[in-house]
Protein backbone atom coordinates (compact mmCIF):
# COMPACT_ATOMS: atom_id res chain seq x y z
CA UNK A 1 0.00 0.00 0.00
CA UNK A 2 1.62 3.16 -0.77
CA UNK A 3 0.49 7.00 0.09
CA UNK A 4 -1.62 7.78 -2.79
CA UNK A 5 -3.89 4.62 -2.46
CA UNK A 6 -5.75 6.47 0.19
CA UNK A 7 -5.67 9.79 -1.76
CA UNK A 8 -6.78 7.49 -4.67
CA UNK A 9 -9.59 5.60 -2.66
CA UNK A 10 -11.11 8.40 -0.92
CA UNK A 11 -11.44 10.07 -5.05
CA UNK A 12 -13.20 7.25 -6.43
CA UNK A 13 -15.69 7.43 -2.74
CA UNK A 14 -15.90 10.84 -3.53
CA UNK A 15 -17.41 10.69 -7.57
CA UNK A 16 -19.00 7.80 -6.70
CA UNK A 17 -23.17 8.35 -7.48
CA UNK A 18 -24.71 4.64 -7.09
CA UNK A 19 -22.47 2.65 -3.91
CA UNK A 20 -22.73 -1.49 -3.22
CA UNK A 21 -21.17 -2.20 -0.02
CA UNK A 22 -20.25 -5.62 1.35
CA UNK A 23 -18.81 -6.20 4.63
CA UNK A 24 -17.69 -8.95 6.84
CA UNK A 25 -16.99 -9.95 10.03
CA UNK A 26 -13.79 -7.05 10.03
CA UNK A 27 -16.21 -4.31 9.92
CA UNK A 28 -17.00 -5.47 13.47
CA UNK A 29 -13.95 -6.44 14.64
CA UNK A 30 -13.27 -3.11 16.35
CA UNK A 31 -16.44 -3.26 18.25
CA UNK A 32 -15.39 -5.92 20.20
CA UNK A 33 -17.70 -8.47 18.35
CA UNK A 34 -15.47 -11.73 18.35
CA UNK A 35 -15.90 -14.30 15.51
CA UNK A 36 -17.12 -17.72 16.00
CA UNK A 37 -13.43 -18.64 16.81
CA UNK A 38 -12.67 -15.86 19.35
CA UNK A 39 -16.36 -16.51 20.83
CA UNK A 40 -15.46 -20.24 22.32
CA UNK A 41 -13.76 -19.12 25.27
CA UNK A 42 -14.62 -19.98 28.94
CA UNK A 43 -17.85 -21.54 29.01
CA UNK A 44 -17.68 -22.41 25.28
CA UNK A 45 -14.11 -23.60 25.21
CA UNK A 46 -15.25 -27.54 24.82
CA UNK A 47 -17.88 -27.20 22.00
CA UNK A 48 -17.42 -26.74 18.22
CA UNK A 49 -18.77 -23.90 16.77
CA UNK A 50 -20.00 -25.97 13.72
CA UNK A 51 -22.02 -27.96 15.79
CA UNK A 52 -23.81 -25.27 17.65
CA UNK A 53 -24.63 -23.47 14.21
CA UNK A 54 -26.03 -25.88 12.29
CA UNK A 55 -29.53 -28.11 11.71
CA UNK A 56 -27.67 -30.97 13.70
CA UNK A 57 -26.70 -29.91 16.36
CA UNK A 58 -30.21 -27.80 17.24
CA UNK A 59 -31.78 -30.93 16.59
CA UNK A 60 -29.55 -32.97 18.93
CA UNK A 61 -29.58 -30.14 21.62
CA UNK A 62 -32.25 -27.12 20.94
CA UNK A 63 -31.73 -25.49 25.03
CA UNK A 64 -27.68 -25.79 24.55
CA UNK A 65 -27.52 -23.81 20.77
CA UNK A 66 -30.36 -21.40 22.60
CA UNK A 67 -27.93 -20.90 25.68
CA UNK A 68 -24.86 -19.89 22.89
CA UNK A 69 -26.96 -17.93 20.76
CA UNK A 70 -28.18 -16.03 24.13
CA UNK A 71 -24.80 -15.67 25.11
CA UNK A 72 -23.81 -14.21 21.70
CA UNK A 73 -26.56 -11.84 22.08
CA UNK A 74 -25.49 -10.42 25.47
CA UNK A 75 -21.84 -9.72 23.95
CA UNK A 76 -23.09 -8.03 20.86
CA UNK A 77 -25.64 -6.18 23.20
CA UNK A 78 -22.88 -4.63 25.53
CA UNK A 79 -21.36 -3.42 22.14
CA UNK A 80 -21.64 -0.12 19.84
CA UNK A 81 -21.22 0.25 16.38
CA UNK A 82 -17.64 1.50 15.75
CA UNK A 83 -16.23 4.47 13.38
CA UNK A 84 -16.27 2.03 10.29
CA UNK A 85 -20.16 1.15 10.38
CA UNK A 86 -20.48 5.05 11.27
CA UNK A 87 -18.86 5.95 7.49
CA UNK A 88 -20.95 3.80 6.34
CA UNK A 89 -24.09 5.26 7.29
CA UNK A 90 -22.80 8.81 6.43
CA UNK A 91 -21.59 7.72 3.19
CA UNK A 92 -25.69 6.39 2.36
CA UNK A 93 -26.78 9.72 3.04
CA UNK A 94 -24.57 11.60 0.46
CA UNK A 95 -25.08 9.24 -2.65
CA UNK A 96 -28.24 8.98 -4.18
CA UNK A 97 -28.18 4.71 -4.97
CA UNK A 98 -26.71 3.01 -1.89
CA UNK A 99 -27.19 -0.99 -0.68
CA UNK A 100 -25.12 -2.59 1.98
CA UNK A 101 -24.54 -6.27 1.52
CA UNK A 102 -23.46 -7.82 5.18
CA UNK A 103 -22.46 -11.29 6.31
CA UNK A 104 -22.78 -10.05 9.99
CA UNK A 105 -25.49 -10.99 11.76
CA UNK A 106 -24.93 -8.27 14.83
CA UNK A 107 -27.59 -5.71 13.92
CA UNK A 108 -24.71 -2.55 14.12
CA UNK A 109 -24.89 -1.25 10.89
CA UNK A 110 -28.90 -0.56 11.23
CA UNK A 111 -28.03 0.89 14.74
CA UNK A 112 -25.40 2.93 13.01
CA UNK A 113 -27.71 4.55 11.28
CA UNK A 114 -27.33 2.43 7.59
CA UNK A 115 -30.94 2.31 6.18
CA UNK A 116 -31.08 -0.18 2.90
CA UNK A 117 -29.20 -3.03 4.58
CA UNK A 118 -29.58 -6.16 3.63
CA UNK A 119 -28.13 -9.28 5.95
CA UNK A 120 -27.46 -12.42 4.04
CA UNK A 121 -26.55 -14.55 6.92
CA UNK A 122 -29.99 -13.66 8.78
CA UNK A 123 -30.17 -11.33 12.38
CA UNK A 124 -29.17 -12.71 15.71
CA UNK A 125 -31.71 -10.41 16.81
CA UNK A 126 -35.06 -12.49 15.13
CA UNK A 127 -36.28 -15.51 15.62
CA UNK A 128 -38.11 -17.74 13.78
CA UNK A 129 -40.46 -20.88 13.95
CA UNK A 130 -38.39 -23.46 13.85
CA UNK A 131 -41.90 -25.48 12.63
CA UNK A 132 -43.04 -23.08 10.16
CA UNK A 133 -40.61 -21.14 8.88
CA UNK A 134 -42.68 -17.91 9.92
CA UNK A 135 -40.43 -15.15 10.80
CA UNK A 136 -41.06 -12.69 14.02
CA UNK A 137 -40.08 -9.10 13.99
CA UNK A 138 -37.09 -7.95 16.19
CA UNK A 139 -38.35 -7.89 20.09
CA UNK A 140 -41.45 -10.12 19.19
CA UNK A 141 -40.06 -12.96 20.63
CA UNK A 142 -37.76 -12.47 23.65
CA UNK A 143 -34.83 -14.76 23.90
CA UNK A 144 -34.69 -15.47 27.13
CA UNK A 145 -34.54 -18.72 29.48
CA UNK A 146 -35.82 -20.99 29.73
CA UNK A 147 -34.20 -22.61 26.79
CA UNK A 148 -35.25 -23.62 24.18
CA UNK A 149 -37.14 -20.17 23.21
CA UNK A 150 -40.41 -21.00 22.03
CA UNK A 151 -43.04 -19.12 19.65
CA UNK A 152 -46.47 -17.04 21.43
CA UNK A 153 -48.20 -20.30 19.47
CA UNK A 154 -45.83 -22.66 22.12
CA UNK A 155 -43.85 -23.76 18.79
CA UNK A 156 -40.33 -24.46 19.06
CA UNK A 157 -38.14 -21.55 17.77
CA UNK A 158 -34.40 -20.68 16.68
CA UNK A 159 -32.33 -17.99 15.73
CA UNK A 160 -32.85 -16.31 12.20
CA UNK A 161 -29.41 -17.11 11.24
CA UNK A 162 -27.93 -18.72 8.53
CA UNK A 163 -26.44 -22.19 10.13
CA UNK A 164 -23.55 -24.22 7.90
CA UNK A 165 -24.98 -26.20 5.33
CA UNK A 166 -28.11 -24.22 5.13
CA UNK A 167 -29.17 -22.14 2.28
CA UNK A 168 -28.49 -18.10 2.29
CA UNK A 169 -31.05 -15.34 2.83
CA UNK A 170 -32.23 -15.22 0.00
CA UNK A 171 -34.42 -12.07 0.16
CA UNK A 172 -30.83 -10.45 0.48
CA UNK A 173 -29.44 -12.32 -2.36
CA UNK A 174 -31.93 -10.81 -4.29
CA UNK A 175 -31.86 -7.41 -3.36
CA UNK A 176 -27.95 -7.18 -4.74
CA UNK A 177 -29.15 -8.99 -7.68
CA UNK A 178 -31.64 -6.41 -8.24
CA UNK A 179 -29.33 -3.73 -7.52
CA UNK A 180 -27.10 -4.69 -9.71
CA UNK A 181 -29.16 -5.75 -12.85
CA UNK A 182 -30.78 -2.21 -12.60
CA UNK A 183 -27.73 -0.64 -13.09
CA UNK A 184 -23.81 -1.15 -11.87
CA UNK A 185 -22.52 0.52 -9.07
CA UNK A 186 -20.06 3.32 -9.71
CA UNK A 187 -18.44 1.91 -7.00
CA UNK A 188 -17.73 -1.77 -5.25
CA UNK A 189 -16.63 -1.56 -1.25
CA UNK A 190 -15.17 -4.91 0.26
CA UNK A 191 -14.96 -4.27 3.76
CA UNK A 192 -13.49 -6.85 6.54
CA UNK A 193 -14.43 -10.21 4.52
CA UNK A 194 -12.38 -13.22 3.63
CA UNK A 195 -14.66 -13.04 0.49
CA UNK A 196 -14.91 -16.92 0.73
CA UNK A 197 -18.18 -17.75 -0.27
CA UNK A 198 -18.97 -17.85 -3.81
CA UNK A 199 -22.22 -15.42 -4.39
CA UNK A 200 -19.17 -13.01 -2.49
CA UNK A 201 -16.88 -13.25 -5.26
CA UNK A 202 -19.34 -13.51 -8.17
CA UNK A 203 -20.85 -10.08 -7.50
CA UNK A 204 -17.50 -8.41 -7.39
CA UNK A 205 -16.44 -10.15 -10.33
CA UNK A 206 -19.37 -8.71 -12.06
CA UNK A 207 -19.12 -5.41 -10.94
CA UNK A 208 -15.22 -4.92 -11.00
CA UNK A 209 -15.67 -6.45 -15.29
CA UNK A 210 -19.04 -4.09 -15.74
CA UNK A 211 -16.86 -1.13 -15.15
CA UNK A 212 -17.23 -0.55 -11.18
CA UNK A 213 -14.43 0.59 -9.23
CA UNK A 214 -13.56 -1.66 -6.76
CA UNK A 215 -11.44 -0.62 -3.42
CA UNK A 216 -10.75 -3.25 -0.66
CA UNK A 217 -10.26 -2.28 3.33
CA UNK A 218 -9.18 -5.08 4.66
CA UNK A 219 -5.81 -5.27 7.04
CA UNK A 220 -4.95 -8.56 5.27
CA UNK A 221 -6.31 -8.55 2.05
CA UNK A 222 -8.51 -11.48 0.75
CA UNK A 223 -8.58 -13.57 -2.32
CA UNK A 224 -10.44 -10.56 -4.53
CA UNK A 225 -7.25 -8.29 -4.13
CA UNK A 226 -6.13 -8.70 -7.52
CA UNK A 227 -9.65 -7.32 -9.45
CA UNK A 228 -9.40 -4.16 -7.10
CA UNK A 229 -8.11 -0.96 -8.10
CA UNK A 230 -7.35 0.48 -4.80
CA UNK A 231 -6.52 -2.01 -1.29
CA UNK A 232 -6.39 -0.09 1.64
CA UNK A 233 -4.31 -2.40 4.45
CA UNK A 234 -5.75 -0.62 6.96
CA UNK A 235 -8.52 -1.39 9.97
CA UNK A 236 -11.68 -0.26 8.59
CA UNK A 237 -12.32 2.10 11.84
CA UNK A 238 -9.44 4.29 10.47
CA UNK A 239 -9.84 3.70 6.58
CA UNK A 240 -14.06 4.34 6.64
CA UNK A 241 -14.01 7.24 8.03
CA UNK A 242 -11.18 9.15 5.77
CA UNK A 243 -12.37 8.05 2.49
CA UNK A 244 -15.80 9.38 3.68
CA UNK A 245 -14.91 12.70 5.14
CA UNK A 246 -16.18 15.33 3.33
CA UNK A 247 -13.57 17.11 1.06
CA UNK A 248 -11.92 20.42 2.45
N1 LIG B 1 -10.97 -3.94 9.61
C1 LIG B 1 -11.16 -4.53 8.43
N2 LIG B 1 -11.00 -5.86 8.24
C2 LIG B 1 -10.65 -6.59 9.30
C3 LIG B 1 -10.43 -6.04 10.58
C4 LIG B 1 -10.61 -4.62 10.72
N3 LIG B 1 -10.43 -4.00 11.88
N4 LIG B 1 -10.11 -7.03 11.43
C5 LIG B 1 -10.11 -8.17 10.72
N5 LIG B 1 -10.45 -7.91 9.43
C6 LIG B 1 -10.61 -8.87 8.33
C7 LIG B 1 -9.77 -10.10 8.39
O1 LIG B 1 -8.50 -9.88 7.80
C8 LIG B 1 -10.61 -11.08 7.58
O2 LIG B 1 -10.34 -10.98 6.20
O3 LIG B 1 -11.95 -9.32 8.41
C9 LIG B 1 -12.04 -10.61 7.83
C10 LIG B 1 -12.83 -11.48 8.77
O4 LIG B 1 -12.95 -12.73 8.21
P1 LIG B 1 -14.08 -13.80 8.64
O5 LIG B 1 -14.11 -13.91 10.13
O6 LIG B 1 -13.90 -15.01 7.82
O7 LIG B 1 -15.41 -13.03 8.27
P2 LIG B 1 -16.32 -13.06 6.98
O8 LIG B 1 -15.57 -12.85 5.73
O9 LIG B 1 -17.43 -12.14 7.33
O10 LIG B 1 -16.84 -14.55 7.03
C11 LIG B 1 -18.02 -14.83 6.39
O11 LIG B 1 -18.17 -16.95 7.57
O12 LIG B 1 -17.77 -17.74 9.70
C12 LIG B 1 -18.75 -17.47 8.75
O13 LIG B 1 -20.98 -16.83 9.09
C13 LIG B 1 -19.66 -16.41 9.33
O14 LIG B 1 -20.54 -14.45 8.27
C14 LIG B 1 -19.37 -15.19 8.50
C15 LIG B 1 -18.85 -15.76 7.20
Amino acid sequence: MTDGDLEKAAGLVRRARRVLVITGAGVSAESGIPTFRDAQQGLWANFDPQQLASPEGFARDPALVWQWYADRLATIEQTEPNAGHRALAALEQRVPDFLLLTQNVDGLHQRAGSRNVHEIHGSIRRVRCAETGRVYAEGEVPIVPPFPVRTPEGRLARPDVVWFGELIHMPAHRAVEDFLRAAMPDLLLLVGTTALFPYIQQWAWQAASHGSAVIEINPEPSVLAEICDVVLEMRAGKALPELVSEPV
